[in-house]
């Protein structure tokens, strides 16, 4: 074999290949759910949907450094898990709004589309604050609960992703209040922080204290709630129960 003749032909196979990946691409080579003949443009704004809609980067999914320019990614590659549901979800959508939506005997006039954003709302794992809470309480106690909504009320308040209405905290001391009624009591403390002229929350602290049988903390708290809600039929009926109306 001629050495300097592979050379040249090494360095000349260097210089032609397509080192300057661009972005966007010039076409679209690995479409499995979307049509083939998308528009990279059109391709670009469905990816903008996928990354708002699930609160990620592109990275997410793709094979890329956070960072670095979108030109060094390699988006056909099917590397990343996430793409595969991403995939998967694609295709579920496409079944909702092509055959259970389009079953309905009536539609909204324009009809409503389901999208990522519809469940996802900002979240990779689309699941409500009420849930994350409870699972961290079972999983690590009540006090990292309680920790944990401070955090992402401080980082999440304002946004469209969770609920921070006083129902989320309720909820979640609803939900254990009577296997866990200590734990409720803490859950509804921190929402009487937040919101404290709420009747709703004395009304349910005064319902785990009589659970719990603290008569004196159960009755003063269903007093603060029908002071705020005069003539409220739920606390003056577990008043009544109490033996105090
Ligand atoms: C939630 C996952 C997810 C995120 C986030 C995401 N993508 Fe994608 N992307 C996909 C999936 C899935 C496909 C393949 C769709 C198919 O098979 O029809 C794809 C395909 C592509 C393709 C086509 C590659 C080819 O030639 O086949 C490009 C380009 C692309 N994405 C760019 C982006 C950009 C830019 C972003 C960030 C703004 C992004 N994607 C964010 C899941 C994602
Ligand atoms: C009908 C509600 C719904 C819609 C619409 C939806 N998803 Fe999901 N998605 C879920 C649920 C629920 C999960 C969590 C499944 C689990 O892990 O149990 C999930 C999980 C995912 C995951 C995996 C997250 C992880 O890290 O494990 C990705 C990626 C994803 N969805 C992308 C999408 C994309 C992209 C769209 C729009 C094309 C979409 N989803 C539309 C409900 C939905």
């Amino acid at each position: 074999m001629n050495r300097s003749l592979s050379l040249v032909a090494l360095i000349a196979g260097v210089g032609a290949l397509p080192l300057r990946a661009q972005f966007p691409p010039d076409s679209l080579v690995n479409l499995q759910v979307l049509p083939e003949d998308t528009e990279v443009r059109e391709l670009i704004g469905i990816m903008r949907g996928f990354a708002l809609g699930l609160g990620v980067r592109c990275e997410h999914c793709h094979v890329g450094e956070e960072g670095q320019p979108l030109s060094t990614f390699d988006f056909p590659a099917d590397e990343k898990p996430t793409k595969a549901k991403a995939r998967e979800m694609l295709r579920m959508v496409q079944a909702i709004n092509g055959e259970h939506l389009a079953n309905l005997s009536e539609r909204s006039d324009p009809p409503i589309e389901v999208t990522c954003a519809t469940c996802h709302h900002g979240l990779n794992r689309p699941v409500t604050l009420t849930t994350v809470l409870l699972q961290t309480r079972a999983d690590e106690g009540i006090d990292a609960a309680i920790d944990q909504y401070r955090r992402i009320r401080e980082q999440y308040f304002g946004s469209w992703t969770y609920d921070f209405t006083e129902a989320t905290l309720t909820d979640a001391g609803q939900q254990i209040g009577r296997a866990h009624p200590d734990d409720a009591i803490e859950f509804l403390n921190l929402n009487n922080e937040f919101f404290p002229e709420s009747p709703g929350i004395y009304l349910f602290l005064g319902q785990i204290y009589a659970i719990k049988g603290d008569t004196a903390t159960a009755v003063a708290n269903l007093e603060r709630s029908l002071e705020l809600a005069p003539g409220n039929p739920a606390a003056t009926r577990v008043l009544r129960q109490l033996g105090r109306d």
